[in-house]
């Protein structure tokens, strides 16, 4: 992208609407959906069918297990309670570890502490953001129950290296370590010949408004292949059923009925958000301060988000007034998604004391995301790209060979 075409973009082509960093609206909703909606709410008003339970749920969850390649998918109402649920299932002790990566939302981190157990952050890969399974490794003691990856920002975890680093650990009571997954952004995404959530004990999506299918605001799956989990799932998410504790975290069949069509369009939409991004990355090459995304070759991504680092000796302030510049010229909002939860949650400090951890505090300091949507024009892709040129030469960067 050159300077006199970056000039006429910025002119010409500033969107009409504004893109948050994480933007709201992940998917579209076509006539298909819409159809699909109003016709399961003429159904359900029928006092004989109501709103709750019925065959699309059944549906939804049936698509959605053949679109990962495993055999149950258990609907909630939200990711967290999905992450919620698989903390349950650990019948977690008290002084029970969970490894967990701080640079993360502060979700799974909460679903450890929420079922009385001790969330143990570990480091993240630098270029991937992805949990280390060496570092985790490393932190695993004789109280170790689960390795507890998040798919960040829509690309795989590392799922072979620490499915082998769990086999190599037993608790002396429940056995081997289980590898969960949360996948709340990376609906689609794929790892090597298969689909993230093929992998591990469970795997937890989120079709919350922002993420890559969306189930009218809110919405989450939960994939196994272990029938035993899937079926104790099923009982907590319904009021435990006769031998356990529950409560309701259901999925309602309009929600589901839409859930179908859009697993259906999923590929379609990943599609869209990988051209965006390669598209992206060709349009910032050359921008020295400036990383790209880094996919690994074992994984497609689903570019949930498209996740910048600052070159290392640019992180913290120089970061931080980059972000501020993009906004106040150009209308351009970004997020740091995530600084490491360990340190900046509060609740989260006081949980874990607040350990040492440079390479994510680190990671904290350089990375930024520019918006992305699938339906984001390519018109739109061009602005952004051009804005992140101008205000980096704007600011104004040190020589590369600075760092
Ligand atoms: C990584 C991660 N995990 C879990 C969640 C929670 O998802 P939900 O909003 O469906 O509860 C989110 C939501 O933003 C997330 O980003």
């Amino acid at each position: 992208m050159n300077a006199s075409d970056r000039q006429a973009i910025l002119t010409q082509q500033k969107p009409t609407r504004i893109w948050h960093g994480e933007p709201y609206f992940g998917s579209e909703y076509g006539a298909e959906e819409i159809d699909a909606v109003v016709a399961t709410m003429r159904r359900c008003m029928d006092p004989e069918v109501g709103f709750s339970g019925g065959e699309e749920i059944g549906e939804f969850e049936e698509r959605f297990a053949a679109f990962c390649g495993v055999e149950h998918a258990v609907s909630v109402n939200s990711a967290g309670v999905g992450l919620d649920l698989a903390m349950m299932c650990l019948d977690l002790e008290p002084g029970d570890e969970v490894i967990c990566p701080t640079i993360n939302f502060k979700a799974a981190p909460l679903s450890i502490a929420g079922q009385g157990g001790q969330w143990i952050p570990c480091e993240s890969h630098p270029r991937s953001f992805q949990m280390d399974p060496v570092d985790a490794e490393s932190r695993i003691t004789p109280r170790t129950r689960a390795l507890y990856p998040v798919h960040m920002n829509g690309c795989s975890a590392p799922m072979d290296e620490l499915l082998a680093v769990a086999a190599r650990h037993e608790h002396p009571k429940h056995g081997p370590i289980k590898v969960i997954g949360d996948a709340a952004r990376a609906c689609g995404g794929g790892y090597k010949d298969g689909k993230i959530g093929a992998l591990g004990w469970c795997t937890v999506f989120s079709f919350h408004t922002m993420k890559n299918m969306v189930t009218l605001g809110e919405g989450g799956m939960v994939v196994t292949n272990d029938a035993d989990l899937a079926a104790r799932m099923r009982r907590i998410r319904f009021f435990g059923g006769d031998a356990e504790w529950g409560s309701s975290y259901l999925m309602n069949r309009v929600q589901a009925a839409l859930g179908s069509v859009q697993v259906g369009r999923l590929e379609a939409l990943v599609d869209r958000r990988r051209a965006l991004a390669h598209a992206r990355d060709r349009m910032l090459a050359g921008l020295d301060a400036i990383l790209t995304p880094y996919e690994p070759d074992e994984c497609r991504h689903s570019y949930y988000l498209y996740t910048l680092l600052v070159r290392p000796e640019l992180g913290g302030e120089w970061r931080d007034r980059l972000r501020a510049l993009l906004q106040e010229r150009h209308g351009v909002e970004t997020i740091v998604a995530n600084p490491p939860v360990h340190s900046t949650s509060e609740f989260l400090r006081r949980h874990t004391g607040n350990p040492p951890l440079p390479i994510a505090e680190e990671i904290g300091r350089r990375l930024f995301c520019l918006p992305i949507a699938p339906t984001m024009t390519d018109a739109e892709n061009e602005y952004l790209c051009a804005a992140l040129w101008d205000a980096v030469e704007v600011l104004g960067a040190p020589a590369a060979s600075a760092g």
